[in-house]
């Protein structure tokens, strides 16, 4: 997946420009709020989702205008194509090969694209719904499925949880609970299993890229930790409980991935830059797990990578992604510096030039 050239008309504050990336590296510098992030948001939209910044639709467009376009030429499947998102009354419009389609969503599949936020961060700092989250979202790209049974899982765990509440009213209901804890133990080892997978799948090319960006001084180990290893038993054995709080206390709800670095947890135990090592590196890494089920190589987009990593690791990502396009914004003069390959462009307020 290569993007060729892109323009943008009245997105948020980058007004009107156009530019032509490179096929390797891109490195959008300059300083505070210029519009280097919106630039990458821009990108992000052809992947069909929605802002990664949470931003409603009417947001995107440039306060005081009443349409915003961004427009890619895009190289993919052994074909160059174009695509267009246009907002326009609080709505994505996308279109694809000059057809327009129902929903902008459906540009999922046809535009790939891994990203990495600082917000990305609370995947090593914060709780297992971070970790969990992060499996379930890149087990939807590539699995088809996937989605529908984990949202099934998650509405017959609801109407567990709501018969737990129930029974202590209506003892009579107890006899009900082994229909749904049969249901959900299927469901919930099903869901288990996909993310068990999934993780075998990113441990190899995780441990290999962190061994990169540590310039081989250090190594990662992934680990799914489930709540339960027999499910279907633990919900039987913890029905009491179960009931006495309201909600169901074992299943992949609870599950988490462990991740440390040379044994040592890397959420209670690593350094910042060490931390952001380890997301970058998932996030690499699902990049290459995407390549292998779609044959097509995704976006690299980087936002605000830079800062906390020093100058070995900052080179790994300057200049050894060197079978995708990558898009990094920075805004650390030095870093810019590195860059061996690519092109370098500065954004400054909302105008993007190339230096
Ligand atoms: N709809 C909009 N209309 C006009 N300006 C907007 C709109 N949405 C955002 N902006 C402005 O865009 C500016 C740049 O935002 P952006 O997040 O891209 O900065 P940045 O270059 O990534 O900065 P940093 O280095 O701090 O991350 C902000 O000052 C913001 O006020
Ligand atoms: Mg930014």
């Amino acid at each position: 997946m290569i993007i060729r050239r892109l323009d943008f008309e009245n997105y948020r504050n980058l007004k009107a420009g156009q530019m032509e990336p490179h096929a390797g590296v891109n490195l959008i510098s300059g300083p505070n709020a210029q519009g280097k992030t919106n630039l990458l948001e821009a990108i992000w939209l052809f992947t069909g989702g929605r802002s990664f910044r949470g931003a409603k639709d009417a947001d995107l467009v440039l306060r005081g205008e009443r349409r915003a376009e961004v427009n890619i030429g895009f190289f993919c499947e052994e074909r160059e194509q174009t695509a267009q998102i246009a907002i326009l009354n609080g709505r994505r419009n996308a279109v694809l090969n000059g057809v327009p389609l129902k929903r902008a969503s459906g540009l999922i599949g046809r535009f790939f694209a891994v990203l990495f936020s600082p917000e990305h961060l609370s995947l090593v700092r914060e709780g297992p719904s971070f970790r969990r989250n992060f499996i379930d979202a890149a087990l939807c790209q590539v699995k088809p499925g996937y989605a529908a049974l984990l949202s099934r899982y998650n509405r017959t765990l609801v109407q567990r949880n709501a018969l737990l509440k129930e029974i202590p009213r209506h003892s009579a209901l107890l006899d009900t609970l082994d229909v749904w804890d049969e249901r959900l133990a299927a469901l919930g080892e099903s869901v288990m299993k996909g993310r068990a997978g999934y993780l075998e799948k990113i441990r190899g090319p995780a441990q290999k890229i962190y061994a990169g960006i540590s310039q081989n001084k250090e190594n990662i180990q992934l680990e799914y930790q489930k709540s339960a290893e027999d499910l279907k038993q633990a919900l039987y054995a913890s029905r009491r409980d179960d009931i006495a709080t309201g909600h169901t206390n074992f299943g992949p709800h609870r599950d988490d991935m462990e991740i440390t670095i040379d044994s040592l947890s890397a959420r209670t135990f690593g350094s910042q830059g060490q931390k952001r090592s380890v997301v970058l590196a998932l996030k690499l890494a699902e990049a290459e797990l995407l390549f292998r089920e779609t044959g097509e190589r995704p976006v690299i987009l980087l936002d605000d990578v830079m800062s906390e990593l020093d100058s070995g690791r900052q080179d790994y990502l300057l200049n050894h992604l060197t079978d995708c396009q990558v898009f990094i914004t920075c805004c650390e003069p030095d870093a810019v510096k590195q860059l061996r390959d690519g092109i370098l462009f500065f954004m400054d307020g909302g105008v993007l030039s190339k230096k």
